[in-house]
């Protein structure tokens, strides 16, 4: 299933992660693409706000990996970085751990990550204006469902 919205404003992405937040649950994969200053920490902040976790979550670019404690942990990784650093990197304890895993440049990984992720498309249209599209299989279907009612435009 895939849908597309339009997030108008940095409440709008708010709102996105606030959907999900209600949604996560173990193992659960969140691979984030779109360009540079897209919004995919914001989004991440958001989220991580959501889900309880009160530590200031901030771009982990150049450590690949952050984790955050919560009543569902949360694993904050930014790939874009990684070639530089090696492939070598244990990412995988993580991503198919007990918390929730959020991927900044999925795409750059996604031959090591299963097939069933929740894929969260940034597109920068203007200043505060986002286009987003989000995607995943089975398993996902009732948050996009949940967020395609929300935001039906
Ligand atoms: N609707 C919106 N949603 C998300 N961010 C927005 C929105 N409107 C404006 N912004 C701003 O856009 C910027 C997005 O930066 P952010 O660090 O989240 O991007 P990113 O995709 O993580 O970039 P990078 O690829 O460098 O990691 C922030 O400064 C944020 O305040
Ligand atoms: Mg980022």
């Amino acid at each position: 299933m895939k849908i597309n919205i339009r997030l108008n404003s940095e409440k709008d992405t708010e709102k996105l992660a606030n959907i999900i937040a209600s949604e996560v649950f173990q193992g659960m994969i969140i691979g984030l693409g779109g360009d540079l200053g897209s919004g995919k920490t914001t989004f991440t902040k958001y989220l991580a706000k959501s889900m309880g976790i009160h530590d200031n979550l901030n771009s982990p670019t150049f450590t690949i990996l952050k984790t955050y404690e919560g009543k569902l942990d949360l694993y904050h990784m930014d790939v874009y970085r990684l070639e530089d650093i090696g492939y070598d990197y244990e990412l995988d304890d993580y991503i198919y751990g007990k918390g929730v895993s959020v991927i900044e440049w999925y795409p750059f990984i996604q031959s090591m990550l299963p097939e069933n992720i929740l894929m969260i498309t940034f597109s920068f249209i203007d200043e505060s204006t986002r286009d987003v599209s989000i995607e995943g299989s089975e398993q996902y279907e009732k948050v996009i469902e949940k967020i395609s009612h929300r935001y039906s435009n």
